[in-house]
């Protein structure tokens, strides 16, 4: 029997590169298409590489060749256009069309906890958001229309050892071993979803070629619920730091302090998100999450503190933190 094929869009990404591994870990034959410009994460031994940009229909045509594949999983599809250039391409050489989309796509703020793949999809604040409910819209009416056989899944907040889970990444690790206050949003509170990339990929892969996949939508997330206070010390605990000093700053001050930080909390991070996984489950019996964030966090600070290099402190953030600080501090 032949091994059943996959092509990867993307492929070495933060969450496509766990996906990678695990599709040949699960016997598929792995094809990835990429520019091939991507260092971080080098491509798996057993792994096809395809050169070609997505953006550009005649590179994806030129890179893919005549080849047809059982599954094809887009990691790169931002926009309708996006999705209507690898139809355009690749509908009629692939058994699967797997498109991934956001779990930021869901109402926002959420009316009802936690979240299943009813809930409706609506972001009124994240442009992203909009554009990945287009996307899958699309895709609905192609599956209603002439029965495509594609299958949306929603990674929520989704990492791998390169992706400190808030936003400013090292600047904010660098300030609480300085022992300066960092900036946590809202009250430290609301509860977040953190999932290892590994975690989300065994359940990724065993959607692959499923035929009870077809036509529907699942997120995969981890069970863990942490409270974002615990994040931030549990990065710290990691980096060293028993004692971090959090200041807490509303998110509307946040966006009026910095517009592009603030979108990302007003139309994601500053609302409890916990997340209801029996629809993946019931297809992928064998799913669940094994990494908890206190050994995801140890793993980021390893990657961090290996290489000098990779500690980048944005000038910017910094300052904008200085600022908030000043004015949100308890007295
Ligand atoms: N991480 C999260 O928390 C999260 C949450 C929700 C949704 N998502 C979704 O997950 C997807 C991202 O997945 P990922 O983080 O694993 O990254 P990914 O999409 O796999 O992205 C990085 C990869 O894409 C390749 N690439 C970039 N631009 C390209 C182009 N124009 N043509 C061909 N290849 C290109 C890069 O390689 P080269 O540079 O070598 O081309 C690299 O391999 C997105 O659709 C995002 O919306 C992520």
């Amino acid at each position: 029997m032949t091994s059943p094929s996959v092509l990867f869009l993307g492929g070495t990404g933060i969450i496509s590169s766990a996906c990678t591994v695990r599709a040949l870990e699960q016997g598929f034959e792995v094809f990835v298409l990429n520019r091939g410009t991507s260092t971080t994460r080098p491509m798996p031994d057993g792994a096809q590489s395809l050169i070609g940009d997505v953006s550009d229909a005649d590179s994806l045509r030129n890179g893919i060749g005549d080849r047809e594949f059982d599954v094809v999983a887009d990691f790169r599809a931002f926009t309708p256009t996006d999705v209507q250039t690898r139809l355009d391409v690749l509908e009629g050489r692939t058994g699967q069309y797997v498109f991934i989309s956001s779990a930021s796509a869901y109402q926002t703020p959420p009316g009802r906890l936690p979240v299943r793949e009813s809930t409706p999809l609506r972001n009124p604040f994240w442009q992203y958001s909009r554009d990945k409910i287009a996307c899958e819209d699309l895709l609905v009416a192609a599956y209603r229309e002439r029965g495509l056989p594609m299958t949306i899944v929603r990674p929520s907040h989704t990492y791998d050892k390169t992706l400190l889970p808030f936003d400013g990444g090292w600047t904010v690790v660098d300030r609480m071993r300085r022992g300066l206050e960092v900036v946590v949003p809202g009250d430290g509170t609301s509860l977040w979803t953190l999932t290892h990339h590994a975690d989300f990929a065994h359940a990724f892969v065993g959607l692959l070629g499923h035929p009870m996949a077809l036509g529907d939508s699942f997120h995969i997330t981890s069970d863990e619920w942490l409270p974002w206070n615990e994040i931030y010390t549990t990065v710290a605990a990691a980096a060293g730091v028993a004692e971090p000093k959090l200041v807490h700053v509303p998110s509307d001050a946040i966006a009026a302090a910095d517009p592009d930080w603030g979108a990302g909390m007003l139309g994601d991070k500053s609302h409890s998100m916990i997340f209801d996984n029996t629809k993946v489950k019931r297809l992928v019996p064998d799913y669940v999450a094994r990494i908890p964030f206190v050994q995801g966090a140890r793993e980021i600070l390893a990657y961090y503190d290996a290489d000098p290099a990779r500690q980048q402190v944005d000038a910017a953030m910094n300052a904008t933190m200085d600022d908030l600080v000043a004015r949100y501090r308890v007295a």
